[in-house]
């Protein structure tokens, strides 16, 4: 026999040796914990009607991270912040972009935006543009005129709509639309009419609604015409048509205000992003399809988290009469009988800021953030993850994290104090805005809102629950499955305050 052929036979028990570790790494990489799935639709059936609840529940049996199949779709669930560390830390760039899906392309106007756009060169521009000459805190600071009439407005709607009826108010809607209308002035300009700014609304709350909607194209592509059948495409051709309509009279109307706030030139999103196409040091073209789709995301992201979070804060600060004492107190202190708030004092307001840090802690409006897909393969706790993998995080399981925080369950904004920790995306245990580079680069824009609206509000009323109704009858229960709002409408009764 000769040498080589020698060799060879003996090789040949080295061969299946290495067959059968293969076999057992790759058996290793299947036992990546998982629920059990049924045939076809995999684990739909068990994200149940508020998802991050449903998940958070299915991560204490199957840990902190799981895998889902939702329909043919790979899904990676994370529901600890060590794990979401590492994942940036060494994968940051692995999950920068969104899937693509039916639904996404229309909120993203064919990807011509940040949020759902794929990540690449056209991407990392928009959101520079938009870090620079829209949400930076210079420009937002320069808006602050804007804001200040519209909380005027709002505690004027608050005492008419009191003195109409029998003093009770349903504030989530009012905050609703005090939130729709200073984003579309703010984005938009001052021109845009009421029923604009309803329909506005209203596409920013079916943007949130239509994220859940199964589309079968995207997760059993042979069935997409069930999307036909079962009325989902005509859905969204209606959302998209809607846009359209609206898109054309924006344009129509210019949007393109400009004012003279205290020798400052304040203009607004629309105005800057057509004067941008006009400025050639810019170093890019900036197209009419990617200004559409930058005012979209403007208003799909904004309104719904913004005004959700003013109704979560209001009806905790309800539901905890000592915190709520404690922010009056606060805010006496610093009015020193001003008619109104200023934002001027708000940096004096530490404890209400360190109350709304507590309310997004318990009640972050968008749960399970946005999600991600995995650019290329890559490794996760020692698994090895696919190309393609979409990736959950969920958030709200974070700030219910017992070793992250003391008593989690209990309403309690002097942890804060304590902790310094704060939402920009470094504390991975607390992270309601994002991470890492698809962080949500609103944070100051909405904090801006939040923070003016709720110092005036409890300047100017004192709040109480409608007669016959108690603490114990309020349901803090979430509904909605992006967008977690209060499933119960917060219905108080204002009375103006002694304080003025
Ligand atoms: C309380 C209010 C808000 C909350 C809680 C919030 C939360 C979030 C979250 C969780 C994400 C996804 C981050 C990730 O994938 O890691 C996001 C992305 C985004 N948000 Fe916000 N947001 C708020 C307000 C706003 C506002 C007012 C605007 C604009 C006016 C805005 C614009 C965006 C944009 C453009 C993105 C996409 C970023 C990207 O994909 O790179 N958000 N936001």
């Amino acid at each position: 026999m000769n040498p080589t052929m020698l060799v060879a036979i003996l090789m040949i028990p080295f061969f299946f040796l290495l067959l059968a570790r293969r076999k057992v790494i790759s058996q290793k990489e299947a036992l990546l914990p998982s629920p059990p799935r049924l045939p076809f639709i995999g684990n739909l059936h068990q994200l149940g009607s508020i998802p991050h609840r449903s998940l958070y529940k299915l991560s204490k049996q199957h840990g902190p991270l799981m895998l889902l199949h939702l329909g043919s779709v790979r899904t990676l669930v994370v529901s600890s912040p060590k794990i979401v560390e590492e994942v940036i830390r060494n994968n940051d760039l692995v999950f920068a972009t969104r899937p693509m899906s039916k639904l996404l392309d229309a909120m993203s106007n064919n990807k011509n935006d940040i949020a759902f756009a794929q990540y690449g060169e056209s991407w990392r521009q928009m959101k520079k543009l938009a870090r620079t000459h829209l949400l930076s805190s210079q420009k937002v600071k320069s808006m602050s005129f804007d804001r200040a009439e519209e909380v005027s407005l709002l505690l004027e709607n608050i005492a008419n709509e009191t003195s109409r009826g029998n003093g009770v108010i349903c504030l989530t809607e009012i905050l609703n639309s005090y939130v729709t209308n200073v984003i579309t002035r703010l984005v938009l300009g001052s021109w845009v009419t009421r029923e604009k700014k309803a329909l506005l609304s209203k596409l920013s709350h079916e943007s949130s609604t239509l994220f859940y909607e199964v589309f079968f194209e995207d997760f059993f592509p042979n069935l997409k015409w069930l999307d036909v059948l079962r009325g989902s495409d005509r859905k969204l051709e209606n959302y998209k048509k809607n846009w359209d309509t609206l898109f054309e009279e924006i344009i129509k109307n210019h949007g393109h205000e400009s004012k003279e706030v205290n020798g400052k030139n304040n203009t607004y999103f629309m105005g800057t992003l057509l004067d941008l196409q006009h400025d050639s040091t810019l170093g890019v073209v900036l197209t009419n399809d990617q200004i559409r789709g930058l005012t979209m995301n403007m208003i799909i992201a904004g309104i719904d988290t913004t005004s959700t979070t003013l109704d979560w804060c209001m009806a905790e600060l309800i539901r905890n009469p000592e915190v709520m004492k404690k922010v009056h107190d606060e805010l006496r202190k610093v009015a020193r009988g001003e008619d109104m708030i200023s934002e001027e004092l708000l940096g004096q307001l530490s404890y209400l800021k360190i109350f709304i840090k507590e309310v997004i802690r318990l009640h972050p409006p968008a749960p399970l953030l946005l999600p991600r897909e995995s650019l290329q393969e890559c490794q996760i706790q020692g698994y090895n993850i696919p190309k393609k993998t979409r990736l959950v995080i969920n958030a709200w399981a974070f700030g219910r994290d017992e070793s992250y925080w003391e008593a989690p369950e209990q309403f309690k904004p002097e942890r804060f104090f304590d902790y310094t920790v704060d939402y920009k995306g470094k504390d991975f245990y607390f992270i309601p805005f994002g991470v890492c580079r698809r962080i949500c680069p609103g944070m100051d824009f909405s904090m801006a809102i939040i923070e003016i609206a709720l110092a005036n509000l409890l300047h100017r009323f004192d709040w109480s629950l409608p007669s016959g109704i108690t603490i114990e009858d309020m349901d803090m229960d979430e509904g909605g499955e992006v967008i977690s709002f209060r499933k119960q409408k917060l219905e108080l009764v204002p009375t103006a305050s002694k304080v003025n």
